[in-house]
């Protein structure tokens, strides 16, 4: 039989988990979704891509900049990089684009390529448009060298 010293971590253990659904159960769920989830709510309205004229400022240094252009239509499959065409060296010349990174032509093992680099073959898994549009939750990220 369990002697009362053995049962008392077992007893503040229960106490515990009872006073935390309690407090979980005072807290108002917050939940992005407006309709409740039986009903199909109205589609989320269009935001224009923002093209600042200057470009985007980084955040941080290693940020990958963000797309200052509309990229619909620019499909990147196993066989086509439509981003390519632009930004690989010579044709980015013809283009007025900026050549991808010299970082983008290096492999896993830091060999040097003249291609560029499976590893950053998918370029959107990176880099991103820009949308004009109110952020859905409020945010205090302050980059660094405000945080300064
Ligand atoms: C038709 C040519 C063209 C294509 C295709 C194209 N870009 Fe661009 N891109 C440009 C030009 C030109 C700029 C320079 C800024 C400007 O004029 O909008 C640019 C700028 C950028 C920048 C900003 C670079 C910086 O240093 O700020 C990124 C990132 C970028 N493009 C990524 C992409 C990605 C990803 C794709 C494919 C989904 C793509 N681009 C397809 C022409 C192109
Ligand atoms: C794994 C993340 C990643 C992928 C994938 C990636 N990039 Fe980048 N890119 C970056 C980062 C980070 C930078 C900035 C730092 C640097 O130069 O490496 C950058 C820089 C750039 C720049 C600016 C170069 C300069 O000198 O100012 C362009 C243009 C660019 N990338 C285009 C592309 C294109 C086009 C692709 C697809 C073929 C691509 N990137 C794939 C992370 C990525």
């Amino acid at each position: 039989m369990a002697t009362p010293k053995l049962l008392l971590p077992v007893v503040a253990v229960l106490v515990a988990s009872v006073s935390l659904v309690a407090y979980g159960a005072a807290q108002e769920t917050k939940t992005l979704r407006e309709t409740p989830l039986t009903e199909s709510g109205a589609p989320p309205d269009l935001y224009k891509q923002s093209m600042p004229a200057e470009g985007f400022g980084r955040a941080y240094r290693q940020q990958p900049p963000l797309i200052p252009h509309k990229v619909d239509g620019y499909q990147v499959t196993v066989g086509n990089n439509a981003c390519m065409g632009c930004h690989d060296w010579p044709g980015n010349t013809r283009f007025n684009a900026p050549k991808i990174s010299e970082t983008h032509y290096v492999d896993r093992q830091g060999v040097r390529l003249d291609k560029v680099s499976g590893t950053r073959y998918f370029c959107q898994q990176c880099h991103v448009p820009q949308a004009d549009a109110k952020p859905l939750v409020g945010n205090s990220f302050r980059n660094a060298t405000q945080a300064n």
